[in-house]
């Protein structure tokens, strides 16, 4: 069964409530338990602590290059397995402006190792475009580095077990800026669960940099009506680097 977090439990539980209301019901006896239950702030299901410590951080990567060889023999989870490829991220990476973290490869990416090149990569090229950078002035990074089966959402473990190389590339990469694109990358750097629908649009802090959560290409893809609050948050990401985004041609 596929697990459910607090907060998805409450996004099904309002558009549940949403439906009934679209259908005309206009009252619904709820337990009190329930209630209780719900207003209670939620454990956090990735304590920082164990994503930090999950996988001993060799000393010799102290280069993206280390990081890259050992990733690309990682066998730390089982997404080694079924892997084409490793994929573990590229772009200007002295400094950059922005660091775009996504979820993890698609079939695309998996055959290439680069991120986003498939379908979602091409829409993340125009947001890129659209601010006014090319991708090669920014970098590109991915929470796990080898492709979830299927495109499926990678498990926690997963995530736990990569995520020392996504920590280790920022610290040697030193952005000004991080974007997370979708609630997994959200929720692999701040170590916690999280409403992407709720968070987006609003500063976060992963090691001193400031983090810009904003929806994931692909769910734009699905839903091109959200294009105009990621292009909000883009904004923000632009007014905080000094920036104005290039008039359109
Ligand atoms: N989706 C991601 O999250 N990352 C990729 O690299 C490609 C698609």
């Amino acid at each position: 069964m596929a697990e459910t977090t607090y907060y998805g439990l409450i996004e099904d539980i309002e558009k549940y409530l949403e439906y009934q209301r679209d259908e005309g019901v206009q009252r619904l006896e709820v337990d009190r338990a329930v209630l209780e239950a719900l207003a209670k702030d939620p454990e956090p299901e990735v304590p920082e602590e164990v994503v930090v410590d999950a996988v001993p951080i060799p000393d010799d990567f102290q280069s993206l290059e280390a990081i890259v060889a050992h990733v690309s023999t990682c066998t730390n989870c089982d997404l080694c397995q079924a892997r084409t490829t490793t994929v573990p991220g590229e772009g200007k990476s002295d400094a950059p402006d922005i660091l775009f973290v996504g979820e993890g490869p698609g079939a695309e990416e998996d055959m290439q190792g680069r991120p986003f090149v498939g379908k979602a990569g091409q829409l993340l090229d125009k947001m890129i475009e659209a601010m006014g950078y090319a991708r090669e002035d920014v970098y590109i990074a991915n929470v796990v580095k080898c492709r979830p089966p299927n495109n499926r959402k990678p498990v926690k473990d997963e995530m736990k077990m990569c995520l020392p190389y996504l920590r280790q590339q920022i610290a040697l990469i030193r952005p000004k800026l991080i974007v997370g694109l979708g609630g997994t990358a959200i929720e692999g750097l701040l170590g916690k669960p999280v409403s992407i629908t709720r968070m987006r649009g609003v500063w976060q802090e992963y090691a001193g940099i400031k983090l810009m959560p904003t929806f994931h290409p692909s769910y734009l893809l699905r839903d091109p009506s959200k294009k105009k609050e990621v292009w909000t948050d883009l904004k923000l990401v632009l007014a905080e680097l000094g920036k104005v985004p290039p008039s359109r041609k």
